[in-house]
């Protein structure tokens, strides 16, 4: 089929790359030439690991394009994705549509036959119905249909997400659409992923329930990891122990820093603020919101108590930024509030990610870049493991620490806290 996917950010530029990769014709557009340039090179513009091999093949057998002419690339697509930001409007918890309208505005310019136009940025419920009221401004309805079909790709995992999804849902009013995207998916269906075929506004809703649903799942285990750290009980066996009890399920029951990222923080938010415009209360996912809020001010306590109040003059090594291991991605990460909470209190950290120097500590005192594991944990009071990378996962830090014993903060539970106490060192984790 022919594809046309409007944004080259995050899930436009997986989507695509992994539609063209599926055998269809896929146009890849986006407004800023440069990034279209540089894609037309090869130089990726996110950290998604696999993404570049992807991208060089499918380009390379014109599976695979890029452009900056919007209209041209509609004109040739028999389907029109959108995938557009929809960032928190300033002030206020709302999502910001105007990029997924101006879009709208702009397909509506350039349909001569019938087109579907799939909404695949995420969106507050009805928004698919403002969609087909502005194109139905220029288009006649007999030419194109709106649907909804949102994506679940975790940044770091997306493209394996993308192939091996647990289900495709796809929202739309009418079954000609849904007939040709069942068919679009079926390599993907072939393979085992449930096909949920739902009326616009589910589907839109799915989205938003998904991701408050799984930031309440980690908001929970966080908050029975806190009572962990009070009575002595390893929060990972909390996490086995009723993760395998499948109505609750075992993934997302990983207790940590605070979550982050683009999608949970702004998305819980979004469907809050929906849900109050048709007067309806989300009591639940209001107190998660405030709780993953009030998370990192209670893990900075944490850190003042191990250090026992001291924190002036400490030498703090922080292994990873990021919100989370393999993406380069430091929106709502927990370290903006750890990191500038350490530097006020007068500590030196020093901090390394595998995906290098963050501009967001530039401006801070006493925080500098180390380019590797070593050269950052050597000569420090307390290594702070903050993220999973694989790189974290197996440290020796008798090597690197000759003449001085750090204590170890794991945010991740990545250690066994007994071996790592056996080699001497003070450990300490989340909820144990
Ligand atoms: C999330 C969803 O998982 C995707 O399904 C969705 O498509 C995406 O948002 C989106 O809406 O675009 P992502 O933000 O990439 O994906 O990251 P996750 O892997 O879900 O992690 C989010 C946060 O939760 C991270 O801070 C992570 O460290 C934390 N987390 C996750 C935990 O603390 N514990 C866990 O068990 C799992």
């Amino acid at each position: 089929m022919k594809l046309c996917m409007i944004g080259t950010g995050y899930v436009g530029l997986v989507s695509g790359v992994c539609f063209s990769d599926l055998g269809n014709d896929v146009i890849c557009v986006d407004k800023d030439i440069k990034k279209i340039n540089n894609l037309k090179k090869g130089i990726i513009p996110i950290y998604e690991p696999g993404l570049e091999e992807l991208v060089l093949k499918n380009y390379k057998n014109k599976r695979l394009n890029f452009s900056s002419n919007l209209k041209e690339s509609v004109e040739k697509s028999d389907i029109v994705f959108i995938c557009v930001g929809t960032p928190t409007k300033k002030n206020s918890n709302r999502a910001d549509l105007s990029q997924v309208y101006a879009v709208a505005k702009e397909i509506s310019k350039s349909v001569k036959k019938f087109k579907i136009i799939i909404n695949k940025s995420t969106v507050p419920v009805t928004t698919g119905d403002e969609l087909e009221k502005i194109i139905s401004k220029k288009v006649n309805k007999k030419f194109f249909s709106v649907v909804s079909n949102p994506e679940f790709l975790r940044e770091g995992e997306a493209i394996r997400d993308f192939i091996y999804p647990d289900r495709v849902v796809v929202g739309s009013n009418d079954s000609r659409s849904q007939k040709i995207l069942k068919s679009l998916y079926s390599p993907l269906i072939s393979k085992g992923a449930k096909f949920v075929s739902t009326k616009r506004r589910a589907a839109e809703l799915i989205k938003y329930a998904s991701n408050a649903f799984l930031a309440t799942k980690i908001t929970f285990i966080n908050e029975i990891a806190n009572l962990c750290e009070k009575t002595g009980i390893d929060i990972e066996d909390i996490s086995i122990g009723i993760g395998l009890d499948k109505r609750i399920g075992s993934r997302f029951l990983r207790a940590g820093p605070a979550y982050g990222g683009s999608c949970f923080p702004k998305d819980t938010k979004a469907l809050v603020s929906t849900a109050d415009k048709f007067k309806t209360n989300l009591s639940v996912i209001k107190s998660v919101i405030r709780s993953n809020h009030l998370r990192s001010d209670l893990l900075s306590k944490r850190l003042s108590l191990i250090l026992k109040n001291k924190i002036k003059n400490k030498v703090v090594s922080f292994l990873g930024v990021t919100f989370k291991a393999n993406t380069d991605d430091m929106r709502d990460s927990s370290s903006l509030k750890l990191i500038p909470f350490l530097s006020r209190k007068g500590a030196k950290i020093k901090y390394y990610d595998p995906t290098g120097l963050k501009k967001e500590f530039k401006k801070l005192k006493n925080v500098e870049f180390s380019n590797s594991i070593h050269e950052t944990i050597k000569g420090s009071d307390i290594i702070i493991i903050h993220t999973e990378w694989n790189d974290f996962k197996s440290i020796n830090f008798k090597k690197y620490s000759k003449n001085k014993k750090p204590i170890i903060y794991d945010m991740r539970n990545i250690y066994s806290p007994n071996k790592i106490k056996k080699l001497g060192f003070k450990y300490f984790g989340i909820g144990r």
